[in-house]
């Protein structure tokens, strides 16, 4: 069964007298324990297409369905429920509270899911350790490196245990070695069984990917799996 099918998606914004066509008629399914890497030029629609799929946005016309949940009907409460439970997001710029101590930043999710305090710092913190951050539970973003931050930034999307990982642009602040680190952990929880979804206009970060999309005027032009993939690894 997939785990994320849409169907004629379509998305308008409109600019003045203008309709920018961001997302043009966009069928496709992932399915559950899938690593798929969205590519396309700057303004291709990738960041709309991924919205939508993360529930943040809703389409102008067509269908998400998420773990065979229909969300056209959806209120905006409804909508942010599901994407509480089911969702997790990184962005590039890590969108991490300033003021706020890396153990309080990942713990916020689980103020919606309704934890109580102790049991929300107690998983919070467990996922800071598994990103190997146990001993900066108590710096702010400033005080962290852009790694880091991104490290905290997948903490907090994976607190609440989601199906599905959306990252857009992950490691488009990170440099070269960092990227690497961060697709190192991407491939874990992969392996560990999470769906993933990463735009990225890095041709070396979506060969971590096991499925290329490729966006082109709001339209998949090329939908491959990625071939080779352990061998180009061994070759390095
Ligand atoms: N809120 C908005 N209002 C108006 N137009 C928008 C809005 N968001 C996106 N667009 C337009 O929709 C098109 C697709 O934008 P989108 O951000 O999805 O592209 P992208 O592929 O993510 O680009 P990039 O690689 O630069 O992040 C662009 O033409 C953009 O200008
Ligand atoms: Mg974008």
């Amino acid at each position: 069964m997939a785990l994320v099918e849409v169907r004629d998606l379509v998305k308008n914004f409109i600019l003045g007298d203008e309709i920018v066509r961001a997302v043009d008629g966009v069928s496709l399914s992932i399915d559950k324990g899938e690593y798929v890497a969205i590519m396309g030029a700057s303004g291709s629609g990738k960041s709309t297409f991924m919205n939508m799929i993360g529930c943040l946005d809703v389409p102008t016309s067509g269908e998400v369905r998420i773990d065979d949940i229909a969300t056209s009907e959806m209120d905006s409460d409804a909508l942010a429920e599901l994407r509480n439970q089911k969702i997790g997001f990184v962005f590039q710029q890590f969108n991490l509270l300033a003021r706020t101590t890396a153990l309080d930043n990942v713990a916020v999710p689980l103020i919606y899911a309704g934890l109580n305090t102790a049991d929300r710092r107690d998983k919070a913190k467990a996922k800071l350790e598994e990103m190997g951050l146990g001993d900066r539970l108590d710096h702010s973003p400033a005080k962290l490196s852009g790694g880091q931050q991104q490290r905290v930034a997948i903490a907090r999307a994976l607190v609440t245990e989601p199906l599905i990982l959306l990252a857009d642009e992950p490691t488009g602040a990170l440099d070269t070695k960092t990227s690497e680190d961060i697709m190192q952990i991407f491939e874990s929880l992969n392996d560990a069984g999470i769906t993933i979804i990463v735009v990225t206009h890095e041709e070396d970060i979506a060969q971590h990917a096991h499925r290329n999309i490729h966006f082109r005027d709001g339209k998949v032009i090329e939908d491959k799996p990625v071939i080779d993939r352990r061998s180009t690894k061994d070759d390095r």
